[in-house]
């Protein structure tokens, strides 16, 4: 209900299952599937050098080098518009729209989620604070929706646009004879790329980060496995992938041992269903446990530990052990629709970072390690509570690869 009041129905996640819903999803689906998604390899690589220069420069802030490694890919993908730091606009729209977003995704948040009529009532009567909000939010979410793509619509008219998605689903709405509808397609789709995808590829690779803190064998097998691969003289690239199966379970078990969903996106059910006997109403909201699905200790033992072993045998990939991508983006056909795109980012960061750093404790004033453990936020999207950790270049050879592979234009 808040999401309506936000006018959100354009991102994908809050609009219902139909007509518009399906479109929408087609037309980002044409940009995003997997054979598409392997086209911004060059994307990926490029940020996650310039992300390993931003680790460098302010280890301390890896936090907020994170978030800027996401926003910079998918904006640079979807409008070609160049993120260089934080103040940029574009992206302090969609954080804000995020952050209604996520208040807005959780049932029973607001009591106008259970209580409809509320909805009609003045934003200045005490308790109405949603009318306030949703007001707040739904500003960003018109800029979301429009900002960028005007700005692409503009540079594509005095012929200054950078190749994007953007830029295609324009010509393409130019070129048709539906044009209104394509136009209303084409700025849905391409201004839920940021919303989807930020927390949630943020929040796994934070886990990754935390899990390389509180366990340094499984950061010593990566790097011995980087080492034979790669070799002390570049970075890692796509054209490694298949060699690198413990870099891949290292993904795998990122988002199986702290889920960025623990309990999936909420749904609603648009008719009556019975499941193993049970009667669920139309309407009923119904969440998936994830969580249980990737903690099950007979397909998972000892599943609270970060273990990527868990999914290796004989030093390759194990096809029998469950993948986590059964429960971590949803499922069937609301499954995320960004997942093959997160998880090239996410390929590629964890591959460049092991390879370039050692990822240990802070210290405490005495020098003792500081301890770290999983604190992960409630929420639809759940993520570690922040933490500190020491950042250093793993040798010479790493920080002269980071040094001169990074391109960095600043
Ligand atoms: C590790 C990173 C990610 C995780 C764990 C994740 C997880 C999810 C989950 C659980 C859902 C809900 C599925 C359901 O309703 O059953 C979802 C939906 C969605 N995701 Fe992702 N996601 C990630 C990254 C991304 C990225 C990078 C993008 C964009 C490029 C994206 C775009 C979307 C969209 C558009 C939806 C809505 C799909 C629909 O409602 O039809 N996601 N994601």
């Amino acid at each position: 209900m808040l999401a309506d009041l936000m006018g959100m129905k354009w991102s994908l996640a809050i609009m219902p299952y139909g007509e518009e819903w399906r479109k929408v999803r087609r037309g980002f689906h044409q940009y995003f599937n997997s054979n598409v998604a392997s086209s911004y390899i060059p994307v990926h690589e490029a940020q996650s050098r310039d992300f390993l220069w931003r680790l460098h420069q302010t280890p301390d802030d890896f936090l907020a080098h994170i978030r800027h490694a996401f926003a910079a890919s998918i904006m640079k993908v979807t409008y070609g518009i160049e993120v260089k730091d934080s103040s940029n606009e574009y992206v302090h729209i969609a954080e804000e729209v995020i952050t209604g977003f996520n208040e807005a995704a959780q049932p029973g948040h607001f009591l106008v989620d259970n209580i409809e009529w509320l909805k009609y009532i003045p934003a200045w009567i005490p308790g109405a604070g949603f009318q306030r909000k949703a007001k707040y939010y739904k500003h960003y979410g018109l800029q979301m929706l429009n900002k960028p793509f005007d700005a692409v619509q503009k540079a594509l008219a005095i012929g200054s646009a950078v190749p994007s998605i953007a830029t295609e689903m324009i010509e393409q709405m130019n070129a048709s004879d539906n044009r209104e509808e394509r136009e209303r397609l084409a700025r849905r789709a391409t201004s839920i790329a940021y919303v989807g995808g930020a927390d949630t590829t943020v929040s796994a690779v934070t886990s990754f980060f935390l899990a390389m803190v509180m366990y340094p064998e499984v950061q010593r097998k990566a790097q011995a496995e980087l080492d034979a691969v790669v070799g002390p003289n570049r970075l890692p690239t796509f054209e490694d992938r298949p060699s690198l199966p413990y870099i891949e379970a290292i993904m795998k078990e990122s988002l199986r041992w702290q889920l960025v969903t623990p309990m999936s996106v909420p749904h609603c059910t648009i008719e009556d269903d019975e499941y193993n006997g049970y009667f669920i109403p139309k309407g009923s909201v119904v969440m998936a446990a994830a969580w249980s699905i990737l903690h099950d200790p007979v397909e998972f033992p000892d599943p609270e530990a970060f273990q990527p072993e868990r999914f290796l045998k004989d030093g390759k990939l194990n096809p029998d052990v469950r993948d986590p991508t059964v429960a971590c983006f949803g499922f069937g056909r609301r499954v995320c629709a960004g997942r093959y795109f997160a998880l090239n980012q996410l390929y590629s960061t964890v591959a460049c970072v092991l390879h370039s750093f050692s990822i240990t404790p802070a210290l405490d004033e005495d020098g003792n390690p500081i301890p770290v453990e999983p604190q992960m936020s409630n929420g639809i999207v759940s993520y570690p509570a922040p933490f500190k950790c020491m950042i250093k270049p793993r040798s010479a050879s790493a920080e002269a690869l980071i040094i001169n592979e990074s391109h960095h234009q600043n």
